[in-house]
């Protein structure tokens, strides 16, 4: 994030307090949202166990609810046992069998509506289908799958049988499949011949079949779904469609008691170095907290029509689409295809179109329809839509008010939730029925979440606009639990700056007078591309990865729609590119990295030059690419720089 919008988001004074309509009748009132605060106050397990104990449903209930024997390393209702999938599915078929869970809405179009006892039935068939295959509880799944209601059904039936699925992000490569399925040591791939997106087709059993190519991988059975239609190489013995799996199987299926730390799912992120980090989550306590901030944020009601953008492939696609609506009973959407396709108004067409009553969406895509002009949405009738969401980085104040305005027409309260892969769910959020929110801040923690900003040496700033470290300063159930195969590098990650008191979250933030959080931006190198973290060292591995570069360095640089974009400065092993070369070479490194990582790490800009500037002790110094990237003049100290020319060849782009 750049230190312009900072600014604005400093000089931002507008207050938006709860309508009487978002106030009457919310499922969190002034005097809950207090009573609540306090009970977490008074007796932090007890509010914690008395949730878990109300709102899911146990098959052997627990006696501990936090253990702190081996913190960081915490656990929560430990000896409890529950199954995800149980809450999620046979609750609701006991209450409410007819009742829509999920709402599709193709690409081209196409609609359909599964109610929750389908779902149920979908789900067993497959659990059935997968137990046929010898998954046993424990084994990790990988689900590289397309937007589509069969991905929820997977990741409830590996949820079922205590599985462990760590899906893929669909937009992901081969390789960033390959070293995914490698690290989780996964026995299963269920992935689809391709995926319609933008009116084209990505072809995901292709990579799949790449990504297991030449190597000795784990893999036993990959399961195909067929959706595009295309045809797709079956390896025979290995690979299998996924409606011959299920044709046999029973349509009942006994869910798995499992304990409540047992792991849900690994989902991998990027971090500053190194590949990417597994991030285990459990089952009970992130449960519970799914659900919990479902029901606060959402203001979820029985008629509500929920829709969360994100893809399954993300933790959003998670905890707001796969298991907190869905332990709460509510009907989904989910929309297969680009949100422009195919025309600019696509989003708003299926608000429409379905009656849309909450929308959850990220800072980019609203950005990006905002530069479409205001006459897109105003076709469409967006009057059943009463509350409206954002999350995955700060939301910029312009873009805010134009969500505010145009899309919520001043009446929808808009929720900022702030949270990450690691916390699992929402933590710091408004409440529609009681915050009065400000546009570009996420306002303050949850009931129970105790966050602070600190500084070096872990004293709280307190201090207005004052910037620090967010941390969290208590274990909460949804936490990650560990990094998986790799618990040192989870305590040095998140833990070890302060002495393992508190979780580091990353992120720098301050607080305003009134006690409301801004969050600023990551403090490490991580780039927020989109709403989705990206390492710049992956980026940086993928470009020396070709052979025809010598070293490479990432940063990050304002970007109007993704909020950051990917600025490489490139050294090529022979003569440095200039004129039309320098663009054709450009061109093939974007596509390099879009094959090596994915089309979302591709570099917004490539800079070529004879060398990085480098200290005399051999470090990059970043800082000063930072600012080369932003086109900013050079005010820092260049003294100890090696080589001071290299600097106008950066600048210059020639
Ligand atoms: C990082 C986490 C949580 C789902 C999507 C991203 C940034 C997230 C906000 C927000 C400002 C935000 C933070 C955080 N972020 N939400 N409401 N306001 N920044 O998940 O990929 O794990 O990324 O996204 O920098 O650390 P993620």
């Amino acid at each position: 994030m750049n230190d312009k919008t900072i600014d604005s988001i400093l000089e931002e004074t507008r207050q938006f307090p709860p309508s009487k309509e978002s106030s009457t009748g919310a499922n969190i009132t002034k005097e809950e949202l207090e009573q609540l605060k306090k009970q977490a106050s008074d007796d932090y397990e007890g509010f914690w166990a008395q949730l878990a104990k109300e709102n899911l449903y146990w098959f052997k209930e627990f006696t501990t609810v936090l253990n702190e024997e081996n913190a960081p390393n915490y656990e929560w209702f430990g000896d409890g046992e529950i199954n995800v999938s149980y809450n999620c599915l046979d609750k609701n078929v006991e209450s409410s069998p007819n009742k829509t869970a999920i709402i599709f809405e193709a690409e081209n179009g196409d609609t359909r509506r599964i109610s929750y006892k389908e779902l149920l039935e979908e789900v067993s068939l497959f659990a059935n289908g997968l137990l046929s295959l010898g998954v046993e509880t424990g084994d990790r799944v990988i689900i590289y799958m397309p937007m589509s209601p069969e991905a929820v059904v997977a990741m409830q039936a590996c949820a079922r049988i205590g599985a462990i699925h760590s899906v893929v992000f669909g937009g992901f490569s081969s390789n960033a499949l390959k070293d995914r399925i490698d690290d989780a040591k996964a026995k299963i791939v269920i992935t689809a011949d391709g995926a319609f997106r933008g009116g084209k087709t990505i072809p995901l059993k292709q990579a799949t079949d790449n990504a297991l190519k030449d190597w000795n991988h784990s893999i036993e059975h990959v399961i195909v779904l067929k959706r595009t239609g295309e045809s797709v190489s079956i390896l025979e013995g290995r690979d299998l469609w996924w409606k011959d799996l299920i044709k046999n199987q029973n349509k009942e299926s006994t869910p798995v008691p499992l304990s409540s730390e047992h792991p849900l799912f690994i989902l991998y992120t990027s971090g500053s170095t190194g590949k990417p980090k597994g991030i285990q989550h459990s089952s009970g306590g992130y449960l519970l907290h799914a659900k919990m901030t479902f029901k606060w944020i959402f203001d979820i009601k029985d008629s509500d029509v929920f829709w969360c953008t994100a893809d399954v492939g993300w933790v959003t696609g998670h905890t707001y689409v796969t298991y907190g609506p869905l332990a709460a009973g509510a009907t989904i959407l989910i929309y297969e295809g680009a949100p422009t396709y195919p025309h600019g108004g696509r989003f708003w067409e299926i608000c429409e179109k379905h009656q849309v009553s909450l929308f959850y969406t990220a800072p980019t895509a609203i950005r990006a329809l905002m530069k479409l002009g205001d006459d897109i949405p105003n076709k469409y009738d967006l009057s059943n839509l009463r509350l409206l969401g954002t999350v995955g980085e700060p939301i910029n104040p312009e873009a805010w008010m134009w969500y505010h305005t145009v899309i919520g027409k001043e009446k929808c309260p808009i929720v900022d939730t702030w949270w990450q892969t690691e916390t699992g769910a929402a933590m710091i959020s408004p409440l529609p029925g009681v915050t009065a929110t400000k546009p570009g801040s996420c306002t303050q923690a949850l009931p129970g979440i105790s966050v602070d900003i600190v500084d070096e040496g872990a004293n709280p700033v307190n201090q207005p606009n004052k910037g620090g470290y967010l941390v969290i300063k208590k274990p909460w159930p949804s936490m990650l639990r560990t990094i998986w195969g790799d618990n040192e590098r989870y305590i040095e990650t998140y833990w070890e700056k302060f002495d393992n008191k508190y979780y580091v979250a990353g992120d720098s933030a301050n607080m305003d007078q009134d006690d409301f959080f801004w969050i600023m931006g990551r403090i490490d190198d991580v780039l927020n591309v989109s709403g989705h973290r990206l390492g710049t060292m992956e980026v940086e591995s993928a470009l020396v990865a070709h052979p025809d570069i010598a070293e490479a360095a990432v940063v990050g640089m304002p970007h109007e729609v993704k909020g950051e974009g990917i600025f490489a400065f490139v050294v090529t092993k022979g003569e440095r590119p200039l004129g039309a070369m320098k663009n054709e070479v450009t061109e093939t490194l974007r596509s390099w990295v879009s094959d090596q990582v994915g089309p979302i790490a591709k570099p917004d800009e490539i800079r070529f030059s004879d060398n990085l500037p480098k200290t005399r002790s051999g470090k990059i110094m970043r800082r000063l690419l930072r600012s080369i990237a932003k086109g900013e003049e050079i005010t820092q100290d260049v003294s100890t720089l090696e080589d001071e020319s290299i600097i106008k060849q950066l600048q210059q782009n020639e």
